[in-house]
């Protein structure tokens, strides 16, 4: 299932406000080219590099072409640059397409779910529809994975232990030592995915790529958040040869989803490191002003190692994001712990001193 058929299946609630049943987040109703702040789905308000928007213009001259020599040639570039093999490579339209694949992978086994809540909840939410049972395990109270337990759970009840590192909508990450200690041993009972979408946004970031040695593990990475490409549809992830062949029979063409021009685009972007390093730079910017606010409001808020933040909007007064969208700012909301939440994403640092004038000033009020 795509985003665009999360939308179209999303509850329309009172006031304009979307809910979307998968991933257990209230958004404004809004439409795209609007003039609206978007701080509500966690994309990258710097665009894309001059290099990667010259690549699009120039894989617009080819568009009438399939991107069947595309397909080979990005996996290799993958697989060179994280020292593994075209064979360990998967591509989908956004990594959500690798993710589909996986659905489909389950469904044609037994066994359970088991991942964390809250946590980006498509893929579990997926299978459930097919009534596949998932185990949801609570976060630790320090907001970070319960590790021992979702081991505990995945030994009573194998199958396939889904891992969002650092977790959406939360912001926290494991440490990378208790991780691996955890897939070696989930791995005798259940296959493990880990979702690094944000990995990038980390103050240490260590992927789990490595241990795609083992057959029962999988690691997916996406191009729409850091790279800046979430409109072009491109992911990727990394799985043992065996793992990735069978996950490859649910996947038309393996890459053929995925446009031409995503292909040349996404190669651009992976050589574009100085682009990298100035998003997560401003990113680390833009939360430092998000956290200064916060403190200065008394407003309760979980450390972000991502390219978002949650904070405690339960004291406030009325419908926080109504009045954030009658100023012009799109922010999402979320219930965890009995309380409600903001999930807001970073914008550009001259985006996010908007956002802290207004938050301030309705804060206020
Ligand atoms: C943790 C996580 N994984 C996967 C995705 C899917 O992203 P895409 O399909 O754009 O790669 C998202 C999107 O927000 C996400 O937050």
């Amino acid at each position: 299932m795509n985003r665009r058929n999360w939308i179209s299946k999303a509850t329309l609630g009172s006031t304009g406000v979307v809910i979307l049943p998968h991933l257990g987040i209230a958004m404004p109703k809004t439409n795209l080219g609007d003039t609206y702040l978007r701080l509500a789905s966690n994309e990258n308000p710097y665009g894309c590099s001059e290099q990667v928007k010259k690549s699009f213009l120039t894989s617009a001259t080819a568009i009438n072409r399939y991107a069947f020599p595309a397909i080979p040639e990005l996996k290799i570039a993958l697989a060179k640059r994280f020292q593994l093999t075209a064979e360990n490579i998967l591509l989908g339209a956004g990594s959500s397409g690798i993710l589909e694949a996986v659905a489909q992978f389950m469904l044609q086994r037994e066994g359970d779910v088991t991942t964390a809540t809250p946590t980006f909840d498509i893929l579990p939410s997926m299978l459930e529809k097919f009534g596949r049972k998932t185990h949801y395990i609570l976060l630790k109270q320090d907001h970070t994975l319960d590790l021992d337990a979702m081991l505990a759970k995945t030994k009573e009840h194998p199958g396939l232990v889904y891992i969002v590192n650092p977790n959406n909508p939360i912001g926290t990450v494991v440490a990378s030592q208790e991780l691996r200690q955890f897939i070696t041993e989930a791995t005798k009972y259940s296959h493990v995915l880990i979702d690094e979408a944000y990995l990038e946004f980390c103050d240490n970031p260590e992927s789990m790529i490595d241990m795609v040695i083992n057959p029962r593990v999988m690691v997916i990475k996406t191009f729409s958040k850091v790279y800046g490409l979430a409109g072009l549809r491109i992911g990727y992830g990394f799985a043992h040869k065996e793992w990735a062949n069978e996950l490859e029979k649910f996947m038309i063409f393996a890459g053929l989803p995925i446009s031409s021009p995503a292909f040349s685009v996404a190669t651009a972007a992976l050589d574009d490191q100085n682009f990298v390093d100035f998003v997560v730079q401003k990113n680390t910017e833009s939360k430092a002003i998000v956290v200064e606010t916060l403190r200065k409001l008394e407003i309760d808020y979980i450390p972000s190692q991502t390219s978002f933040i949650l904070f405690d909007i339960s004291k406030y007064p009325t419908e926080f994001m109504m009045d954030m969208k009658n100023k012009g700012i799109l922010i999402g909301t979320r219930d965890y712990l009995g309380k409600k939440w903001c999930r807001l994403s970073m914008g550009t640092v001259e985006e996010i001193k908007e956002f802290t004038k207004v938050l301030t000033e309705l804060w206020k009020a």
